[in-house]
């Protein structure tokens, strides 16, 4: 077999056998293959696709390149979540005490950002002694104690994907949805999920930007599961606007607080309920047997009467997070006001350009350009009008913060204020109201 062959037939749109498939995985992994033939093959797998097939040996092979990891000590059905990216994200903190709740045991490996997306990782390192990077062999005692953790990825979950995901970036493949698919399915299988929910994010602000996409990377997904041997449940959601009203890792973390002691902004809140009551619904917990609407509520009672804050704590004080005798957790840095964006007319606003925000933020330090780069944790944008807001000229659309500790670089802060200001668009019509939940498929 050669990589010359296997690259020629994808490129005349025939179907890549599954030793071919391992073949190409292998080499990758073992350097045997060069970087310009593995682009080759990717563009051709973009241009050409793949059969369901191809895409479940494709992830199988990827998580087999590395560690499967064994969660039978977790006593339950291992549930994981995973979000095809966001800006203003901050559900993973919400979701993980809300589960917890439901005595379903979690272990959460997530990433950091890079690019305009935020990492889970870098909003819960703003808080002061959090420690998120667990050696797998101290799950076990971490979950016997709070029934939840979360862990930066191990370096051999899924190799393959790491090094495919480094060459999609820079050779304009990262758009396919063979690949994109299974990109976060043999991660999600490595990890040693039995069931998935996925937020599918569907927008200006996600890869997948019309509802009909964001449905067809559901059903490669679901498929890749069936095969798999997996439950997956996608919900699909608007990411048209930042989700929630805070983008940049201590705001987002106090937006969590927020929601958590029952002042949530309705879009997060709706989001996070959908996602938990999917997850109990794969769940083998009692409630499971409740239907989605009873457990949304029962988890909106749960943001609001404290339960879900007490399981957070346990999570934030077992990592070795303080915590302040008022239930808040302690920051690294806080965020400082540099600058208010008003708005420039009478009217509604009809779009906030998420990816937009997002690179604001990053310029502002709140994410990575490169990954050597160091976080300002109190850094980001507070959004204060949403899409369908009616607003007068001269009223705050938005405020930029830098941490209290940081330095300002004024060329960066003025590109920023440039990008949040330019991403939102005002009518004098108000716009058509538009669900945040657009679709769940499984
Ligand atoms: N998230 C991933 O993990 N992989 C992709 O390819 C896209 C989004």
């Amino acid at each position: 077999m050669n990589m010359r062959d296997v690259i020629s037939k994808k490129r005349y749109s025939q179907e890549l056998t599954d030793e071919e498939i391992k073949f190409f995985i292998d080499g990758v992994v073992n350097g045997e293959i060069p970087d310009y033939q593995t682009s080759a093959l990717l563009m051709a797998i973009v241009l050409n696709g793949m059969s369901d097939r191809e895409m479940t040996t494709l992830t199988l092979e990827m998580a087999n390149s590395g560690e499967i990891n064994d969660l039978s000590f977790l006593g339950c059905k291992a549930i994981d979540k995973h979000s095809t990216g966001g800006v203003g994200d901050k559900c993973t903190p919400l979701l993980m005490p809300l589960v917890a709740s439901f005595g379903i045991n979690m272990v959460k490996l997530s990433g950091r950002g890079l690019g305009f997306t935020g990492g889970t990782v870098d909003k819960f390192e703003s808080i002061e002694g959090f420690n998120c990077t667990i050696d797998a062999k101290d799950f076990k005692k971490h979950i016997e104690s709070n029934g939840m953790l979360i862990t930066g990825q191990t370096p051999n979950l899924a190799p393959a994907d790491k090094i495919l995901y480094a060459l999609r970036d820079v050779t304009s493949t990262i758009d396919s949805i063979p690949l994109i698919a299974s990109s976060i399915m043999s991660k999600k299988i490595a990890s040693g999920a039995k069931a998935i929910v996925l937020d599918v994010t569907c927008g200006e602000g996600a890869f997948m930007k019309t509802p009909e996409a964001a449905r067809e990377l559901s059903k490669a997904m679901i498929s890749i599961g069936k095969l798999a041997g997996l439950d997956v449940t996608c919900v699909i959601t608007a990411m048209n606007q930042p989700l929630g009203k805070n983008i940049g890792n201590t705001l987002e973390m106090m937006e969590v607080f927020e929601v958590l002691s029952g002042n949530g902004a309705e879009d997060l809140v709706e989001v996070v309920t959908t996602l938990a009551a999917y997850m109990v619904k794969s769940s083998e917990a009692e409630e499971s047997k409740l239907s989605v609407e009873e457990i949304k509520k029962i988890c909106c009672e749960r943001l609001k009467n404290g339960t879900a804050l007490e399981y957070y704590n346990k999570l934030i004080i077992g990592q070795g997070g303080y915590v302040h005798s008022t239930g808040s957790p302690v920051y690294k840095d806080y965020p400082e006001q540099v600058l208010t964006l008003t708005a420039p007319c009478d009217g509604y606003v009809t779009a906030i350009n998420a990816q937009m925000i997002g690179n604001a933020s990053v310029e502002l330090g709140a994410g990575r350009l490169v990954k050597t780069d160091e976080l300002d944790f109190g850094a980001g944008i507070s959004v204060h009008k949403k899409i369908g807001d009616k607003v007068s000229r001269g009223d705050t659309i938005c405020v930029i913060y830098k941490g209290k500790m940081a330095e300002i670089n004024e060329d960066r802060l003025e590109k920023a204020a440039d990008l949040a200001y330019d991403a939102f668009e005002f009518s004098t019509e108000k716009p058509a109201h538009e669900q945040i939940i657009i679709d769940v498929c499984c």
